[in-house]
């Protein structure tokens, strides 16, 4: 039996009325299994970012189930779900726009440990080095500010930050769109990384064929709000079922492509960038 961590059903989101009335999610359904990636693709405005937030309840879905770590979490309240939130991480596009640039890094990724009262001050910045160390930022520079970073290692921050409450899930929405295609990479394979180290499971939103076929074990294809397609990975790339499919693999150039994102990361594990990786090169 599968270990589904997520399952969402036939969730629905609308939003505004009359003319302006714009159906964003329009029933779907996904599950992720325990400690895989279930990537998400399609243009703009197909309603990839309203599905993460519905999961994660950031917005209310006006309808649908979600199960997640074995209970449900839908029609509850926010108290009632607030407990969930340690466990349900997002990172976004912008690296640097995600960070409080009036916090030093230390402090942004101790944040999250000190709202949720986690262990005492010195414990806290004990964990924000190990933190820092595991996804490759120098502890010694947790007094730096966010500007003082390039946007690879502000991204690389968002992660420590988004990981100092051990979750279990991460919903990451474009998270590596805005990085130069060989920071990109190195983001990518971190994450895939922290992925086999801790367990994680992720939901990973990106308009980039590539990077979705590289760390997907199942793709949700969106299409006005529809899933036009949904099926492993390998399945989607090597026999899409609908049109709309092959258009989109046939029409967008991935960047980075998967031939270079393995590439590169044979080239990090060797040159040891990646020194915490668990994934032999
Ligand atoms: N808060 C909101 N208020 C009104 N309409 C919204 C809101 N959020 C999203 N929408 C609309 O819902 C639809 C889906 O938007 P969404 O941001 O989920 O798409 P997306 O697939 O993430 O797009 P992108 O790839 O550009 O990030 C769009 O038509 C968008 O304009
Ligand atoms: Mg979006």
């Amino acid at each position: 039996m599968p270990d589904y961590i997520l399952e969402a059903t036939d969730i629905r989101k609308t939003f505004g009325k009359g003319d302006r009335r714009v159906v964003a999610v329009d029933g779907i359904s996904v599950k992720i299994e325990r400690g895989k990636t279930l990537g998400i693709l399609g243009e703009s405005g197909s309603g990839k970012s309203t599905l993460g937030r519905c999961i994660l309840r950031l917005i209310e879905p006006d309808a649908g189930t979600i199960k997640f770590d074995g209970k449900t979490v839908s029609g509850i309240s926010q108290s009632q779900f607030r407990p969930n939130r340690r466990n349900m991480q997002m990172i976004f596009q912008n690296p640097f726009s995600s960070l409080n640039p009036k916090m030093s890094v230390g402090e942004a990724v101790e944040d999250p440990m000190k709202i949720w009262n986690i262990g005492d001050g010195e414990s806290r910045r004990k964990r924000v080095r190990e933190l820092l160390d595991l996804v490759g930022i120098n502890p010694n520079r947790s007094g730096a500010f966010p500007y003082e970073f390039s946007g690879g290692q502000q991204q690389r921050i968002n992660i420590a930050r988004a990981l100092s409450l051990d979750p279990k899930f991460i919903v990451c929405d474009e998270a590596v769109s805005a990085l130069d295609v060989s920071i990109q990479t190195q983001i990518v394979n971190l994450l895939m990384d922290l992925q086999k180290q801790l367990g994680l499971t992720y939901l990973f939103i990106s308009h980039n064929l590539g990077v979705v076929e590289y760390l997907s074990d199942d793709v949700l294809i969106m299409q006005h709000g529809k899933a036009v397609e949904y099926a492993k990975t390998e399945e989607i790339f090597k026999n899409p079922k609908s049109e709309y499919t092959r258009n989109l693999i046939a029409s967008v150039p991935a960047m980075p492509t998967v031939e270079q994102l393995m590439a590169k990361k044979i080239a990090t594990s060797k040159s040891g960038a990646l020194k915490k990786s668990a994934v032999p090169g």
